[in-house]
């Protein structure tokens, strides 16, 4: 855990503050890979991630930009009401969005918020001389966050911004955009749900290879658990049985037995529950693991996911 200080708070767009966090000690902050996100411990024991949007070769600050929403479970709220001059504690940034450094070409597709990992990564691949287009669709530039910063960097003849007011750019045509998917090109992508499923919906359409697809969720879309059942999961280490029922998660039941599983965003977007299953076939609720990764059925989120099977084997 690091203990840092807000050390600048500016609003970036409408409804989009952004928050400069720097040690509290004075020394450089650990490095960073474009892509990664730090654990926000905000006051109120609210814990959740956010993507480093700065420039990933600077060492005496964190930014992040954070979205206020009001579907939000209390994160978003919790930083808006952050104040320069507040202490809080962050772990080390974690890289789950990585680019692929040996790619010929990048695709860069941001929706909204979703521009924080993003900026971080054209800044990146300017920094390289590599070959990259940015797409910034928001719903008018009042709501697109760093528009100066794209607009001004050395990469801003890369960037094209849609709005869907059309004042100041067409709104996208993923088909158009992507309709030549290539070995060495790489699309990644962060936004809304709806945002990130046409972007994605689109180029599998037009023949994407999911190896060359990469995406970073912020929220879970509600499921229905209407027909969630009850079924076991054992532990390895010691052959315990425990029945999880239809209203709870397995992060929960193995909770009250004792069992510590490390769990952050309790959405099945982060990753950090990730477990290994044994036996058994589970049933997948995550938005972390690849399609392939989910095939191969030998890991699982126990914030989320359940079970196709009467019982899953954990290697706990
Ligand atoms: Fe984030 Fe389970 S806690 S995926």
């Amino acid at each position: 855990m690091i203990s840092v200080r807000v050390a600048a708070c500016r609003q970036e767009a409408l409804d989009i503050i952004g928050i400069e966090l720097v040690r509290d000690d004075g020394a450089p902050l650990p490095a960073f890979s474009a892509g990664s996100h730090i654990d926000l411990h905000l006051p109120g024991g609210l814990v959740r991630q956010y993507s480093l949007c700065n420039h990933p070769d600077e060492f005496h600050r964190y930014q992040i930009g954070v979205l206020k929403d009001p579907a939000s479970r209390g994160g978003s709220a919790a930083v808006h009401a952050l104040t320069e001059g507040a202490r809080l504690q962050i772990s080390e940034p974690r890289n789950l969005f990585p680019l692929v450094h040996e790619a010929r070409r990048s695709l860069l597709f941001a929706g909204g918020i979703g521009i924080t990992p993003i900026l971080c990564m054209a800044e990146r691949l300017a920094n390289l001389g590599a070959d990259f287009e940015l797409h910034y669709c928001a719903r008018s530039v009042e709501r697109a966050a760093f528009v100066d910063r794209l607009r001004q960097g050395s990469f801003s003849d890369r960037v094209h911004f849609h709005f869907d007011d059309r004042k100041g750019g067409e709104p996208l045509d993923a088909s158009a955009l992507l309709s030549e998917p290539a070995e060495g090109t790489h699309l990644y992508v962060c936004g809304p749900g709806g945002f990130m499923d046409h972007v994605l919906g689109t180029a599998k359409a037009q023949g994407w290879d999911e190896a060359n697809l990469h995406r970073e969720y912020f929220s879970a879309a509600p499921t229905s658990q209407a027909d969630d059942g009850s079924f076991e999961v054992q532990l390895s280490s010691s052959g315990r049985v425990l029945q999880v029922p239809a209203d709870q998660s397995v992060a929960q039941v193995l909770e009250a037995a004792g069992v510590i599983v490390p769990l952050s965003c309790e959405q099945g977007i982060c990753g950090t529950c990730l477990t290994r299953v044994l036996e058994g076939e589970p049933d997948h609720r995550d938005l972390f693991m690849t399609e392939a990764e989910q095939a191969a059925n030998d890991q699982f989120t126990p914030c989320c996911s359940r079970s196709k099977s009467t019982r899953l084997v954990l290697d706990l």
